[in-house]
C-alpha cells in the first residue's frame, strides 16, 4: 500500500486524542497529506458498532462478544476508511487499534493473545501498523489527569484493577512487537507531541 498507517495506544485517558490533535496540526502546516480517524468507529456501520460495545446499560455482554465486535467493527473501517485511504498515498492515523484488543480483551478480559490475534487477522497482517505510539503512563496517573472515569462508558467503569491489568497487557504486546514505541507521556503535551514529531521524521514517516 502507497501510504503509511499509524496508530495511537494506551490507557483511557493518557492522552491519545490529546496527541492526534496536536499531531494533525503539525501535519497541516507541513502539508501533509493525511487522514484521522478513530476505533471502535471512524465510518458509519462501525460507529454504530461502538454505541454497542460503550453502552453502560449492557452489562450482560460475554467477552467474545465484547471482543468480535470490536474485531467486527475494525474490519468495516479498515475496508471503508482505512484501505482507500492508503491506496490514495495519505498518512492515516487512528487513536487505538488491534493493540487496544490485545491488552483490553486478551489480556485483562483474559481470553487471551491467540484468540484475540485470530479473529483479528486482516489487521494484524495486512493492515498491520507502520508504528504504533504507545503512549505510556500508569492508569492511576491518566486517570487523575482526566478527573475520573466517564460514567457513560461501560469500558472506563471498569474500575483501577482492571485498567492495570489493561496497562501490563500494553506493556508486554509493546516488547513484543517492534513496530510498537514506548513514548514516556509524564512530561506536558507539548513535550510529548515534539517527541512524536521527532519519531516521525527518524523513521522517515514525515
Ligand atoms: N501531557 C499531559 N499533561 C496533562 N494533562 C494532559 C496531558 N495530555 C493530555 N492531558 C489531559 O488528560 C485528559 C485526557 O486526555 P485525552 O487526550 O482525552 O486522553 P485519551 O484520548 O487517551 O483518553 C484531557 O483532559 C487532556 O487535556
Ligand atoms: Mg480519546
Amino acid at each position: 500500500m502507497k501510504g503509511k498507517f499509524i496508530t495511537f495506544e494506551g490507557c483511557e485517558g493518557c492522552g491519545k486524542s490529546t496527541q492526534v490533535r496536536l499531531l494533525s496540526q503539525k501535519l497541516d502546516e507541513l502539508g501533509v497529506d493525511y487522514i484521522v480517524t478513530r476505533e471502535p468507529g471512524g465510518s458509519d456501520v462501525a460507529e454504530q458498532i461502538r454505541k454497542i460495545i460503550l453502552d453502560a446499560k449492557n452489562t450482560s455482554m460475554c467477552d467474545e462478544c465484547e471482543a468480535l465486535l470490536y474485531a467486527a467493527a475494525r474490519i468495516q473501517h479498515l475496508k471503508e476508511i482505512v484501505e482507500p485511504a492508503l491506496e490514495k498515498g495519505k498518512l492515516v492515523i487512528c487513536d487505538r487499534y488491534v493493540d487496544s484488543s490485545l491488552a483490553y480483551q486478551g489480556y485483562a478480559r483474559g481470553l487471551g493473545e491467540e484468540y484475540v490475534e485470530k479473529i483479528n487477522s486482516a489487521a494484524m497482517s495486512s493492515f498491520c501498523p507502520d508504528l504504533t505510539l504507545f503512549l505510556n503512563i500508569s492508569p492511576k496517573d491518566a486517570f487523575a489527569r482526566k478527573h475520573g472515569a466517564d460514567e457513560d462508558d461501560r469500558m472506563e467503569q471498569l474500575g483501577l484493577e482492571f485498567h492495570e491489568k489493561v496497562y501490563q497487557g500494553y506493556l508486554a504486546v509493546a516488547k513484543k512487537y517492534p513496530r510498537i514505541a514506548a513514548i514516556d507521556c509524564s512530561g506536558t503535551k507539548y513535550q510529548t507531541a515534539e517527541k512524536i514529531i521527532t519519531l516521525l521524521k527518524d523513521r522517515g514517516i514525515i
